[in-house]
């Protein structure tokens, strides 16, 4: 796998990310959680809400995929090789958990993911194998019924710690800066995350209804999603904010091409 490390300076913060080429196919191995909820509300952060992201098709992933939080909301297709057992297009499932528990499989998945590896009539076995072969791939994530969604989380502090967690992150990329303004002032500030989750936070919140700028790995180049108003002033703890945008780009990669055919 060729792997290139680029450096971006913008926003004063100097940041790296590595290209791993997550669109090819990769081989490896998955097995499964007892429990959709604690892959859900796992190390990203997200907390219970991101059952919904995908209709419980979530996974814990490895550390090289997990990229100290910044591999979280991504979305991989993952179909197990035993193809008796298996169906060719796999499952598509959300990063919502870092798997550390077992440096012998990549994705940990929730039970429906992994059943539905599976073709139908085929779950017990596949249960009773509990880890299996598979490949997988980096795909775009798409979110038909939501826009890029903003959590307050619950270790905010009026009026000006303010952590937030960024929902339905469509497209396929990385999010490297989240800055916020109270609208129209044009004054961005910068927001870090949390240890090795999804969550961004800060101490300097600025007042009054605030907008959001938001970095992602785009084509070869960072892009910008914009918002107009996404928190009103008077935002509360633990309510979910419509950003009225969504991201589409899809990063590319520094990889020679690799498969790019749909797995039905
Ligand atoms: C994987 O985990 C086992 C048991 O925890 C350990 O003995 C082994 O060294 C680990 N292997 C790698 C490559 O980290
Ligand atoms: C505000 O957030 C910072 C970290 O961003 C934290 O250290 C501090 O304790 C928080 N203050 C309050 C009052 O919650
Ligand atoms: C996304 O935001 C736009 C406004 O920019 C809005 O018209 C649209 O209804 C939103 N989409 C969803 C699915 O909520």
């Amino acid at each position: 796998m060729t792997c290139t490390v680029l450096y971006l300076l913008f926003s004063s913060l100097l940041l790296s990310f590595a290209c791993a080429c997550d669109r090819c196919v990769h081989q490896s191995k998955a097995s499964h959680s007892t429990s959709s909820l604690a892959i859900a509300a796992g190390a990203c952060g997200y907390g219970p809400i991101a059952l919904d992201f995908n209709g419980r098709y979530v996974a814990a992933a490895s550390p090289a995929l997990y990229k100290n939080g910044v591999g979280c909301g991504g979305c991989f297709q993952i179909r197990c090789k035993n193809s008796k057992l298996c169906r060719s297009r796999g499952v598509k499932v959300v990063l919502t958990d870092l798997n550390q528990k077992d440096n012998q499989t990549d994705f940990i998945l929730s039970p429906k993911a992994f059943m539905a590896l599976g073709r139908p009539g085929m779950t017990p076995q596949l249960k009773k194998l509990g880890v299996v072969d598979i490949e997988f791939k980096r795909i775009p994530c798409e979110y038909r019924k939501h826009n890029l969604t903003v959590r307050v989380e619950e270790t905010s502090k009026k009026p000006s710690n303010l952590s937030i967690s960024l929902l339905y992150q469509g497209g396929q990329t990385e999010i490297l800066t989240v800055d916020v303004a109270q609208v129209g002032s044009g004054n961005f500030r910068f927001m870090s995350r949390r240890g090795i989750s999804a969550i961004w936070e800060m101490s300097n919140a600025p007042t009054g209804n605030l907008q959001l700028r938001v970095a992602v790995t785009g084509g070869f180049d960072p892009a910008w999603i914009s918002t107009d108003k996404v928190l009103p002033a008077d935002w509360k703890i633990g309510s979910v904010y419509d950003s009225g945008s969504q991201i589409t780009e899809i990063a590319q990669e520094l990889c020679s091409p690799c498969d790019t055919k749909q797995w039905k």
